[in-house]
């Protein structure tokens, strides 16, 4: 059975594809069978950041309006079998989320996590995903307004029955980060009421990575960063690496 996990914001561009994608990439690495999707119907850029543009004939649309079978929709990633990726629509208009539920219950068995990419704010992504998912990770930038959008969603997915509710600082910067107007990570933890998941320092490599589809760099701070929110996920205690 498997952990279905939402990724949100409140404001756009915290970097909730990039952070689902490399979170998805190291469970795969790690050994879970991982599933990958994005909700961000139009807006679509997981397959870009993980290397399967070309690959991707169908989409999750197809899927949900019956057009296609999932097996058809479904690529493997380059980099490890584990993971398994439905692009999202390059289409707007005309696809609609009504059968996510019949799909995910679908793949249910199939998996240790199915990470649900959304959009920004508490559109029709986001409530299709919390109708189905049991736990969410909230993906903030460390500055005042997206802490405070990050909180008015945390709120939402917490009141409509999600527990398990995890924060991602994304795009750290420790010199930027005495502008933000908080004092430290702690304030910024209690300012969204979500237990801390990681800190991904903003990070031109790892930029360059998400642009052209390439895996970040075994070993560096950002791989070690996502790899130490696997353990986390998986109950180890690992130490937040902050750099
Ligand atoms: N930790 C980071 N360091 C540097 N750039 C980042 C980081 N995380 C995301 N980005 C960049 O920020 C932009 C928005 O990221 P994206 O994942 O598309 O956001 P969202 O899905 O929330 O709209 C992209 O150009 C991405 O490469
Ligand atoms: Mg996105």
């Amino acid at each position: 059975m498997a952990r279905v996990i939402m990724v949100a914001s409140g404001k756009g561009g915290t970097g909730k594809s990039t952070v689902a994608t490399f979170l998805s990439h190291e469970l795969a690495l790690k050994g879970y069978r991982t599933f990958l999707t994005e909700l961000d119907m139009g807006f679509r850029s997981i397959d870009v950041i993980s290397g399967i543009s070309e690959m991707a004939v169908y989409d999750i649309g197809d899927v949900l309006d019956g057009s296609c079978t999932a097996d058809k929709a479904i690529v493997t990633s380059p980099r490890t079998d584990k993971l398994h990726i439905m692009a999202a629509p390059g289409r707007k208009n005309g696809v609609s989320l009504h059968n996510l539920k019949a799909f995910t219950d679908s793949i249910y068995n199939d998996y240790d996590y199915i990470i649900l990419d959304t959009a920004a704010g508490t559109g029709e992504a986001f409530n299709a995903a919390l109708a189905v998912s049991n736990m969410a990770v909230v993906v903030a930038t460390p500055d005042a307004i997206s802490v405070r959008d990050a909180r008015i969603v945390s709120d939402e997915i917490y009141y409509n029955g999600i527990r398990d509710v995890r924060l991602i600082i994304n795009k750290y910067n420790k010199e930027t980060f005495r502008h933000s107007g908080f004092e430290d990570g702690d304030s910024i933890i209690d300012a969204c009421c979500a237990q801390l998941l990681g800190v991904v320092p903003a990070d031109e490599q790892l930029h360059l990575s998400a642009m052209t589809g390439r895996p970040l760099a075994a070993g560096s701070v950002s791989q070690k960063v996502f790899s130490s929110m696997v353990e986390r996920l998986n109950g180890s205690h690992v130490q937040i690496i902050v750099k």
